[in-house]
């Protein structure tokens, strides 16, 4: 593992964009798996602003990680558009480079083996970028999830329907089931991308750093992980 802590949220974005644009620059036609969130925020905005970035990214494809169940595309509140929003869109993906969960399919247990079939179309993902939650969770892979798992539905913490309140659906009720990507999938991306922002995710972090695998604890199915890049707030560690 390698880990990368910074000391100001510029160089965290940058460590994060300079980790992405590796992997594009030894592998272009990367497949890679998009968090929402704040903490990619700045990781998004780095890219977009980098010069030619539409041609860095022009071979790329990109699945998304998460979304809530029954919130459409078309809602400025999904994940779906977040990621278009933040970074798809101003980087010029084009339609044919994507692939987003549909949370709204009306039948999601298709769906999720159709989302499983599609990467395993592109041969499984590059690089996997995600976040962390407070509890652990990665994508919307929440306490005690099944490492064994593909994309499946998922019945969301309170904590985590709490934290997602406070900004990403502007006060709307937070849905009570996400579809993600499964730990299996993550766990099989030829590189993982961590990044880890905010005080409230200490304890994991921590736990992460710790290196037991333990299902209360997501995050930690990616302790073994041959490739894993960790981006991470000093301020976390001291
Ligand atoms: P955050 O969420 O980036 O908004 O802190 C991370 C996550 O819950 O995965």
């Amino acid at each position: 593992m390698q880990i990368q802590l910074t000391n100001s949220t510029a160089a965290f974005d940058k460590a994060a964009a300079t980790c992405v644009l590796e992997s594009l620059k030894t592998k272009p036609d990367s497949v890679i798996a998009l968090p929402t969130g704040r903490t990619p925020l700045g990781l998004y905005k780095y890219l977009v602003e980098s010069p030619r970035i539409k041609a860095i990214t022009r071979e790329a494809f990109f699945f998304n990680l998460d979304d809530y169940v029954g919130v459409s595309e078309n809602n400025p509140q999904s994940f779906a558009a977040f990621v278009k929003r933040h970074f798809l869109n101003p980087a010029c993906v084009q339609p044919a480079k994507m692939r987003l969960l549909r949370a709204d399919a009306p039948d999601l247990a298709a769906e999720a083996i159709a989302y499983d079939e599609a990467i395993a179309d592109h041969h499984g993902i590059d690089l996997a970028i995600l976040g962390l939650g407070a509890n652990g969770h990665i994508a919307f892979n929440e306490p005690g999830a099944k490492w064994d798992k593909g994309t499946h539905i998922t019945t969301l913490t309170s904590q985590t329907r709490q934290a997602n309140a406070a900004y990403v659906l502007d006060g709307t009720a937070v849905p009570a089931h996400g579809i993600t990507m499964g730990i299996k999938t993550i766990r099989e991306a030829r590189q993982v991308l961590l990044l880890v922002q905010g005080i409230a995710k200490r304890q994991a972090l921590r736990v992460f750093l710790d290196g037991k695998p333990d299902p209360a604890w997501p995050v930690t199915s990616l302790c073994e992980h041959p490739n894993l890049t960790v981006v991470a707030e000093e301020t976390l560690v001291a």
